[in-house]
């Protein structure tokens, strides 16, 4: 297993982050609470377009195309004569110069994309070793252009996605395997297979355009004898694909174990409606605890508390006693914080009646104990917002 990150870790990342926690001590957790719960609220009640706006950051330059193409196709039809005269007056003014950052198929980035975007590719980011500007500039790997968001339950997500080669994904596919779910732009686990070249680490996203820019940006990088990227729906795909894995797996020269999966700041579908979009279902909780060996680490975390509830409730309410709470980064009252008892009146039907949460009384980590972040950990972290982590062990 990992030697998590301490307070003695000397890496830059994790250095920052723990004097900002060491000097600002548990009062600052509090506050981060208080503010988080004001932030959340005006976030939850902000239009989703500001959401999006936030997540579209992540990647750098995704643009969800599809989105701007309607907005068109809507203004075409509702108001043609307008855009007409609009036409008819930009023909008098002549061309309107191309603003500055424009992609090639249209869309300006906003000062808060590119700001964040910025800050991902620059060289006191957590990520600068992977030298990501350079393969952007010598255009290895440009910019993606997919949609913000998908919606898992479509008709094309509901089926699981082809099971990776193992053997030909991995140069050495004996070494233990970390599955990062819902990967984004993939920035963590390339930085982690190139700190842990002992290991091999598989990023999975439902957004096929990242997961092809995540493959370029490894071989850019040299890392790409230890870390792979998969398209797949991780909710329908993580049981067939692990137990295709243990298959292979019986001889043990062949195959390593999977020692962690993470899911890091999923997509938090705020509306009760969608909660069913959440990555971390039944399904997968169940997934997980047929598929991994005992000894496993799952790792949970997001800046939205009721989502980080959620996902961590879930497997204590779905895991049938296979999963605990890591007592041995739980058990150390100076590496926590304090949980609220979740609210279970949210839960409904049968399969939740009875479940009395208490896992909540373990507390949520205060620092990220892999010590590399994700790049929506970057963002939350430069905003002062608080993340919501727990680590859990397949018993
Ligand atoms: C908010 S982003 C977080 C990305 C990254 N983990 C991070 O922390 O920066 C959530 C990602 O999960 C992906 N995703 C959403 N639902 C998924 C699913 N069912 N299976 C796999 N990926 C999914 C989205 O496409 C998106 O890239």
């Amino acid at each position: 297993m990992f030697t998590y990150a301490t307070r003695t870790t000397t890496t830059r990342t994790t250095t920052t982050r723990t004097t900002t926690t060491t000097k600002r001590a548990s009062l600052f957790c509090l506050r981060k609470y208080i503010s988080f719960e004001g932030a959340r609220k005006r976030e939850e009640s902000s239009s989703r377009a500001s959401f999006s706006g936030r997540m579209a950051a992540l990647e750098d330059e995704d643009v969800d195309a599809n989105h701007h193409n309607n907005n068109n196709n809507t203004t075409t039809t509702t108001n043609t004569t307008a855009k007409k005269n609009k036409k008819d007056a930009e023909k008098k003014k002549g061309p309107t110069p191309a603003p500055k950052h424009t992609r090639k198929y249209g869309t300006p980035m906003t000062g808060y994309q590119l700001e964040h975007g910025a800050k991902l590719m620059a060289e006191d980011s957590p990520f600068a070793s992977l030298n990501l500007k350079e393969a952007m500039k010598s255009g290895a790997a440009k910019g993606v252009r997919c949609r913000q968001h998908v919606n898992p339950l479509s008709q094309k997500f509901s089926a699981p996605s082809r099971t990776p080669d193992w053997a030909a994904i991995f140069k050495e596919p004996v070494k233990p395997m970390t599955i990062d779910v819902g990967c984004g732009g993939g920035r963590f686990p390339l930085a982690m297979a190139q700190r842990f070249r002992e290991r091999n680490f598989l990023g999975v996203d439902v957004r096929e355009a990242l997961v092809e820019r995540g493959e370029k940006w490894g071989e850019f990088a040299e890392v790409s004898e230890n870390v792979a990227f998969a398209a797949g729906n991780c909710t329908v795909s993580l049981k067939p694909w692990l137990d295709d894995y243990n298959e292979n797996n019986r001889d043990e020269k062949r195959r390593g174990k999977v020692e962690l999966v993470c899911v890091q700041f999923p997509d938090p579908h705020f509306k009760r409606k969608h909660w069913k979009r959440r990555v971390v279902q039944k399904q997968m909780v169940d997934a997980l605890a047929s598929g991994l060996e005992e000894g496993a680490r799952v790792f949970l975390q997001s800046d939205v508390k009721e989502v980080a509830e959620d996902m961590r409730d879930k497997f204590e309410k779905f895991g049938n006693g296979k999963f605990v709470v890591d007592e041995s980064l739980h058990g150390n009252e100076e590496v926590i914080f304090e949980a609220d008892a979740p609210d279970v009146s949210d839960w409904e039907g049968e399969e939740h009646e009875g479940f009395v949460p208490t896992w909540y009384e373990k507390g949520w980590l205060k620092e990220n104990p892999l010590g590399i972040p994700t790049e929506r950990e970057v963002q939350t972290t430069n905003e002062g917002q608080p993340c919501f982590r727990v680590m859990l062990v397949r018993t």
